[in-house]
């Protein structure tokens, strides 16, 4: 993994990836006209702005968005020689189950989920809790693409730019107690546009919740998006704001996020409530530690067909064991999968 440091107003040749990248954007990204025009134009004005990725369907950026898009580091973090997974499948092979369990639902249903406005609670043990309105929230960080392998449970694999920043930065800002050991994140529950959660053949007991301990939250890596593919995350990816946590299962990885606490004791998590036997609470992606029902030592990298395969070993927490390795000094992971 490469771990660039450029400031974020620069604008090098270095912006140009070899793969999928193509940069009829970065003149809009690099000039000083581009704060000025953001911030004059109407609030969807992003979804006329070419993208920096090809095949990018536009989106509808709020204002605060826009501006913040043009002052972001690109690639501060990036994956070396693998090829960043098309537009198309990241966002049409989906799991965000409040919309559907097939892979396709997500993409079909999720456009009824209204983004604008959304606010945020921060509460727990926080000296500074509050309820803010997104673009609130967002105001004192600036945006980082980290370009990241995305791991599913299910054993098959992405690698996708997202957009966003470190979640140490926003623990920061609210300042938990000593108290605080743990963070925990929820989904919004709104079963009138999520028909996952008006179905009586769900397992998961809404909201969707996920959570990290204090010290993993606190990790460089572990951020908090609110974009994708050089724009905002469509809502089937967890729009408007989504946790990243490149060397875990994707299922920690929890989307639509709407209450973030600081707490004293371990979160009871989604998918450790259904069956604790089969997803623990650390989920770290461990190629040694098999899923009871299939093998975690291999993956399908998407796309991938049946008469073109693309299998690859899977890697000790996804390839970012140097990183992360010394947050589990000590602690057996077979135990603690
Ligand atoms: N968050 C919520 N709220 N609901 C979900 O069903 N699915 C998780 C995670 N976050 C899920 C969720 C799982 S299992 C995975 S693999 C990733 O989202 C998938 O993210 P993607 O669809 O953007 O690839």
């Amino acid at each position: 993994m490469l771990i660039k440091s450029t400031k974020s107003s620069d604008c090098h040749e270095s912006d140009v990836t070899p793969e999928s990248l193509y940069l009829s954007r970065r003149s809009l990204l690099c000039g000083a006209v581009t704060g000025l025009a953001a911030s004059t134009l109407p609030s969807w004005a992003s979804a006329q702005e070419p993208s920096r990725y090809a095949d990018v369907e536009p989106g509808r950026a709020p204002t605060w968005f826009a501006e913040k898009l043009s002052h972001a580091q690109w690639q501060a973090v990036n994956v070396k020689d693998e090829a960043i997974t098309p537009f198309k499948d990241a966002t049409h092979y989906n799991n965000f189950y409040e919309f559907g369990t097939d892979k396709g639902d997500p993409a079909a249903n999720a456009g009824a989920l209204k983004t604008e406005p959304w606010s945020v609670v921060i509460d727990g043990e926080v000296a500074k809790p509050g309820r803010y309105a997104l673009e609130d929230f967002m105001k004192p960080y600036q945006l980082e693409e980290r370009i990241y392998r995305l791991r599913c449970v299910e054993a098959w694999s992405m690698v996708i730019p997202w957009l966003g920043f470190p979640i140490s930065a926003l623990l920061k800002q609210v300042e938990p107690t000593s108290k605080a050991r743990f963070i925990r994140f929820e989904t919004l529950q709104d079963p009138k546009v999520m028909p996952g959660q008006r179905s009586g053949f769900a397992l998961i007991d809404w909201p969707y919740v996920e959570g990290l301990r204090l010290d993993e939250a606190m990790n460089p890596l572990a951020i908090l998006a609110v974009g994708m593919y050089g724009r905002e995350l469509p809502n089937q990816n967890g729009a408007p704001l989504r946790l990243v946590v490149p060397w875990k299962y994707g299922f920690k990885s929890i989307k639509s996020i709407v209450r973030i606490s600081l707490v004293s004791e371990q979160p009871k998590t989604t998918w450790q409530s259904i069956a604790a036997d089969e997803y623990g609470f650390y989920a770290n992606v461990n190629p040694t530690v098999d899923h009871p029902r299939w093998t975690q030592a291999r993956e399908r990298r998407l796309p991938s067909g049946l008469f073109s395969p693309n299998v690859r070993e899977t890697r000790m927490f996804n390839g970012y064991s140097e990183e992360v390795a010394s947050l589990y000094t000590g602690l057996d992971l077979r135990k603690n999968y």
